[in-house]
């Protein structure tokens, strides 16, 4: 078992900076979700803990060793990727055996080694196939088994679920929490999904151009984003957002909207008066958004889209900033083109500022 540092690590390609000055440390027995956008430098961060690809400046560290000179061999870490790259003509067992082949473990070893592995994924049927007989999903938990039977104390997946169709992908996302919690190691795993990450990780870390954006738990992440990037990342659909200035208000703080004054609450507007920031943004989750009557923010209903258990009710308001609101589908559904009132309770009510983008007030 092992846990997984990044200090200071900043990995160049030319002029690109894939990863820059990355600071992170994955506990032992963690499930750590990188998450972020195509090119954000996910991959180049667990290249980098693979030994696949080298820091420019920084360490890396596994367990309690410096690990930017030692051998991937030797590193006592597994890789799964997204492309299952299995050799096609062994067979499962054959696949399965091959990392203890090539580290000489002795053969009635291997053969116990190997049945431990396939049952952990199920497959116990199909050890004499070849990968062609295999559903793409058969094939994922051959690459899994792979990985797992030599016990490493790390795994390492990129996007091991994204060639799965959506059903599968589901299914085997919890197989893989289930085999991480019996297994007890520590795992990296890369996505750009934030779903994957929202269900899998113990914490998530985000990342945008190579800069860490934000390390919490999946809950903490969703509820205190630090930043705009990161209230747009996480959540579906996404936070909304509405441009405002910060004005006066009977002592306390209000924001002006869009055909509306919002007052601040108490316990963001010290932190607003603090940072001194008048252009900001305003975040509210969709389900924090209700069509009410006695709302003040007055809107005009665009888009009714009803998923069976709920209702997205897309809004424009007077400056022609775009919100949706996320309806119980229980409640009477507003008619298109109709004027509708919204309202939020002032807790639910995210606050940043429009220069930087970061979160106003605790992160
Ligand atoms: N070998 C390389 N040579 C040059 N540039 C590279 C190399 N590998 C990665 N990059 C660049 O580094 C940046 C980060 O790439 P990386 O593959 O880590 O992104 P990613 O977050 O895994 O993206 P994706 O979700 O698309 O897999 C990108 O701009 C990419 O073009
Ligand atoms: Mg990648």
């Amino acid at each position: 078992m092992a846990r997984v540092v990044f200090q200071h690590v900043t990995k160049r390609f030319g002029t690109v900076v894939a990863v820059d000055d990355l600071t992170l440390e994955v506990e032992d027995r963690e499930f750590l979700v990188l998450l972020g956008p195509s090119g954000c430098g996910k991959s180049t961060a667990l290249r980098m803990v693979a030994g696949l690809e080298e820091p420019t400046e920084g360490e890396i560290v596994i367990g309690d060793h410096v690990v930017n000179d030692v051998d991937p061999k030797d590193r006592d870490i597994a890789m799964v990727f997204q492309s299952y790259a299995l050799y096609p003509h062994m067979t499962v067992a054959g696949n399965i055996e091959f990392p203890l082949r090539s580290r000489r473990v002795p053969a009635a070893q291997r053969k116990e080694l190997v049945d431990a592995a396939a049952s952990a994924l199920g497959l116990e049927g199909l050890l004499d196939r070849k990968p062609s007989q295999l559903s793409g999903g058969q094939r994922q938990r051959v690459a899994l088994a792979r990985a797992i039977v030599r016990r490493p104390q790390v795994f390492l997946m990129d996007e091991p679920l994204s060639n799965l169709d959506a059903k599968l992908r589901v299914q085997t996302r919890a197989e893989l929490i289930e085999l991480q919690r019996r297994l007890e190691t520590t795992v990296v795993y890369v996505t750009h999904d934030q779903v994957e990450a929202m269900t899998m990780g113990h914490r998530i870390a985000i990342l945008r151009d190579g800069v860490l954006q934000q390390v919490g738990a999946p809950q903490d992440v969703y509820a205190r984003p630090a930043n705009l990037f990161v209230a747009g990342f996480i959540g579906n659909p996404p936070m909304n957002t509405i441009a405002g200035k910060v004005v006066g208000d009977d002592g306390g703080l209000a924001v002006g909207l869009p055909g509306a004054r919002v007052p601040l609450p108490d316990g963001i507007v010290a932190a607003v008066r603090n940072a001194g920031v008048e252009e900001v943004v305003i975040g509210v989750r969709p389900e924090h958004l209700r069509l009410d009557a006695g709302g003040i923010v007055p809107a005009t209903v665009t888009v009714v889209e009803s998923l069976g258990h709920e209702r997205h009710v897309a809004c424009r308001l007077d400056d022609g900033t775009l919100v949706i609101v996320r309806q119980p589908s229980d409640q009477a559904a507003p008619s298109v083109a109709g004027t509708v009132h919204l309202a939020t309770d002032a807790q639910h009510l995210h606050v940043f500022d429009a220069a930087s983008g970061d979160r106003v007030g605790a992160p």
